[in-house]
């Protein structure tokens, strides 16, 4: 696919704020190609993340997730990736990504905006059960979420489509 940019872009943050969706629009207005990488472990494992998850538990799942990343780094076409949102949290997939010569964008939200949407999603997230299960875990991984290249902080009275504009507009 013929694309408008020369720059490998990686969505990061936290569950529910919106990197899936950012992703399709950038890619979209971009003209270029995009994976998710929850999608493609899905896709690669013919099972759902929280059946991974239940099944062979957390740990097990991060060695799984690393694989399919180094796998969708490779993919020289795809110029925006979408992580899940643990995966940056992992010191082993941020050098894959470095080395790879990605640039980071954290999606930065308050944690009561991602729980909106966490909560109002059909989606089951094994790692954000409870309201406080998940808030533990948005306030331990803001400094890594920190070391990202960008900092992007997505206000509530945006939509996906004019962040994915204004990342367009600023990043590349
Ligand atoms: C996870 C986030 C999920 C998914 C998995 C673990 C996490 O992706 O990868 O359930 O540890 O934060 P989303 O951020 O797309 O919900």
């Amino acid at each position: 696919m013929e694309s408008a940019v020369n720059q490998r872009i990686i969505l990061t943050g936290f569950m529910g704020v919106g990197k899936s969706t950012v992703a399709r629009f950038l890619s979209f207005i971009l003209k270029c190609k995009k994976i998710d990488l929850d999608a493609a472990i899905e896709e690669a494992e013919r099972r759902s993340i929280a059946e991974i998850i239940e099944h062979i538990g957390e740990a097990d799942y991060r060695r799984i997730e690393t694989e399919n990343l180094c796998r969708v780094l490779t993919d020289k076409d795809a110029q925006i990736i979408a992580l899940g949102g643990g995966a940056w949290t992992i010191e082993e997939n941020r050098r894959l990504i470095k080395q790879h010569d990605f640039t980071t964008v954290w999606l930065e939200s308050t944690f009561e905006h991602c729980w909106r949407n966490i909560s109002g999603s059909k989606r089951v997230r094994p790692l954000a059960k409870s309201k406080t299960q998940a808030r533990q875990l948005f306030y331990e991984r803001q400094k890594l979420y920190c070391l990202a290249d960008w900092h992007f902080i997505v206000k509530p009275d945006l939509t996906s489509f004019e962040i994915a504009k204004k990342i367009a507009e600023e990043v590349f």
